[in-house]
């Protein structure tokens, strides 16, 4: 069910969001069909998978006036990417389910992404997630890619869009440059 919009503040996270945080995306793992993610987490795969395993920009929050989590939005260079650019990934708790969570988030995200001089924002969706894709095209992202046929743990395939988002500003100092994805 999607509710009204309601008031919420986008704050970085801290440590004791994480169980909380690692919840959330359980939940949408275990309703399937959006995230690439198949295996819900402990709270230590969590902070492996989203802040270990490449260097964590930012992970921002969206709570209600009551102190619940509403959205998370982690921002990472990623060896894969060009060091300017960030990964990026989304997660709005599913129940209840509320609107203008994501876009809250990514106002914030996109003005960090500015003020840390980054030239693009990659995201990687799950071909068949009508509202990943929907949403990330509204924030400005479009589609660059599709990789056909990527094989998931539990055995199927699905296709990878990857969608990127040119951060405003001016870019023009020297890169390293590598091998987008
Ligand atoms: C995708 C996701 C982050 C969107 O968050 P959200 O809080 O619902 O987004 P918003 O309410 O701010 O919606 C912004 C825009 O996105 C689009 N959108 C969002 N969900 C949509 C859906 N289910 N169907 C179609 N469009 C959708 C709409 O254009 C919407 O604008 P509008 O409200 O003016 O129509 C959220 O649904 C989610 O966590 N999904 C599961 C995980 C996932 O797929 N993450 C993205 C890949 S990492």
């Amino acid at each position: 069910m999607r509710k009204d919009r309601i008031e919420h503040a986008i704050r970085p996270y801290r440590s004791e969001d994480l169980p909380e945080l690692c919840d959330l995306v359980n939940e949408i793992i275990r309703i399937g069909g959006t995230t690439l993610l198949e295996t819900p987490f402990t709270v230590s795969g969590f902070v492996d998978h989203f802040f270990n395993q490449q260097i964590m920009i930012s992970c921002l929050v969206a709570e209600d006036e009551g102190g619940q989590i509403l959205g998370f939005q982690v921002l990472s260079y990623h060896e894969q990417l060009p060091d300017d650019w960030a990964d990026i990934s989304t997660f709005v708790r599913a129940s209840p389910r509320l609107t203008g969570v994501g876009t809250a988030l990514f106002a914030e995200t996109a003005a960090l992404a500015e003020r840390y001089d980054l030239a693009m924002l990659s995201a990687i969706v799950r071909a068949g997630n009508v509202g990943g894709l929907a949403y990330y095209e509204k924030m400005g992202f479009v589609p660059r890619k599709i990789e056909k046929d990527v094989p998931l743990a539990s055995g199927g395939r699905c296709d990878r869009v990857f969608m990127q988002y040119a951060v405003p500003g001016d870019h023009n100092r020297p890169r390293v440059i590598r091998e987008t994805i």
